[in-house]
């Protein structure tokens, strides 16, 4: 689904974003993305996303290669890729359904199939009553919702999503990765880049992948049971 492989990303000659990462991630997983600021994980994103392309290495998500995939295809990949950011994102002056709607249109959908699918995602992101509030009158965590219905639009089997979680509260917070699981287990593969370690304590199952200056230094999935813990 998601193959890094020995990918670098030198933004200039003073420093290395990325330094030889590979990694996996398999079909329907939720994986964190973690590590200090700086260690390169919204460099990771922006490379899956295909917005930046590796100095060296490549890339591979749904079946597109950073080597292969030229800037005018990008778009057929953007549509198995959503993302969600920190910042939200979305239109000011414009509802949360507006919001929805105006990435629905881009994706061509047809006039009478906008409003109940825009009204379809809002539910789903349990936005239902809010459809009708300006962006500017929502809480942060609903913000972050419609970003997600917004992401949602062409059921991408991919969402990513940059410390989506780094403008909210710890409710918000917890709202917002419990939408997450839902849509994880209806098949979608998550990879939230976060340093919020609480979060990650808080979800142990959750796969944890740690970048450290560029480089890939664990992996929770190939890491040993910690002592005491195994053999149960
Ligand atoms: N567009 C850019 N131009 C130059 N350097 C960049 C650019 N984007 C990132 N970098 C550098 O690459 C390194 C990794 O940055 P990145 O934004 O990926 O880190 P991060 O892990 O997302 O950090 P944070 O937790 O603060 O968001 C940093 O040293 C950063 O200064
Ligand atoms: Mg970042």
């Amino acid at each position: 689904m998601i193959k890094l492989t020995e990918v670098t990303k030198d933004y200039s000659r003073r420093g290395r974003a990325l330094d030889g990462v590979s990694l996996h991630v398999r079909k329907g997983e939720f994986v964190f993305l973690t590590g200090h600021s700086g260690s390169g994980k919204s460099t990771t994103l922006r490379l899956i996303h295909m917005a930046d392309r590796p100095t060296s290495g490549e890339v591979r998500v749904c079946g597109f290669s950073s080597e292969l995939t030229s800037d005018r295809e990008i778009w057929k990949l953007r549509r198995k890729v959503g993302c969600v950011f920190q910042d939200f994102r979305l239109l000011p002056g414009r509802t949360a359904r507006e919001n929805v709607e105006f990435a629905l249109e881009v994706t061509g959908s047809s006039r009478t199939e906008i409003l109940p699918r825009a009204n379809r995602l809002l539910a789903q992101v349990g936005l239902s009553a809010k459809g009708g509030a300006f962006v500017e009158e929502l809480s942060g965590g609903e913000q972050q919702r419609v970003a997600i219905a917004r992401a949602l639009v062409n059921d991408p089997p991919v969402l990513l999503a940059d410390e989506p979680t780094g403008n909210l509260d710890e409710r918000a917070s917890r709202g917002i990765l419990e939408l997450f699981r839902e849509l994880n287990a209806s098949g979608m593969a998550i990879l939230m880049a976060t340093h919020d370690l609480e979060m990650i304590r808080a979800y142990p199952k959750i796969r944890t992948l740690e970048l450290s200056e560029g480089r890939l230094v664990f992996d929770s999935a190939a890491a040993p049971a910690p002592a005491g813990r195994s053999g149960g």
